[in-house]
């Protein structure tokens, strides 16, 4: 597999982010911030985030899958759980792309089963047309066609993840 082209470069990106977190920082002012990354997919983009996030914030992170390929499999599955306790914080899912919406609406009543205080979501990446499940997103980096992307924490078979920009994965044939 090739990457076809470049969709955001690494500038358009970093730019990006330093937006998120203002947005972030005004919102979150005079709380704590618990944030949860979702990984794989979500490494570099978190680590990106939170450095430049300046109210006080503790690192968590859940780790789960549900594509194979290219094709999400419409079941979630967790690998890892969050290890201190959710109930009273202020959450904040960060997670690198939402697609379908199955992955997060089933990590957000996840978390909102054990009560925390307050809980919303970033995403660096939004393919709004494939939504299948309404997920309430509150902070959106970019809003991206429905092409299979990889890079910057996203990958095609665990591949790519360490690109510095997000391309376009070139289809076969
Ligand atoms: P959803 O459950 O369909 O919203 O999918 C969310 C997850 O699918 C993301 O966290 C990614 O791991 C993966 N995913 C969705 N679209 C892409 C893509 O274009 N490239 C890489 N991974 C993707
Ligand atoms: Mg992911």
């Amino acid at each position: 597999m090739q990457i076809d082209r470049i969709l955001l470069s690494e500038e358009q990106i970093k730019a990006k982010v330093k937006e998120l977190a203002g947005r972030i920082n005004a919102d979150y002012k005079g709380k704590e911030i618990m944030a949860i990354g979702i990984l794989k997919g979500a490494f570099m983009f978190f680590s990106d985030l939170v450095k430049l996030i300046d109210v006080p914030l503790t690192v968590d992170f859940i780790v789960s899958s549900s594509y194979e390929d290219t094709a999400s499999t419409g079941k979630v599955n967790i690998h890892y759980d969050t290890r201190k306790p959710v109930t009273g914080k202020d959450v904040l899912i960060i997670e690198d792309i939402i697609d379908t919406g199955i992955s997060l609406n089933y990590i957000k009543e996840r978390l909102l089963a054990k009560f925390p205080n307050s809980l919303k979501i970033c995403v660096l990446l939004d393919k709004k047309e494939r939504r299948l499940v309404p997920v309430g997103v509150d902070f959106i980096g970019f809003e991206i066609p429905d092409e299979f992307v990889v890079g910057y924490g996203t990958d095609y078979n665990d591949n790519f993840r360490n690109l510095p920009y997000v391309a376009v994965l070139k289809r076969p044939g």
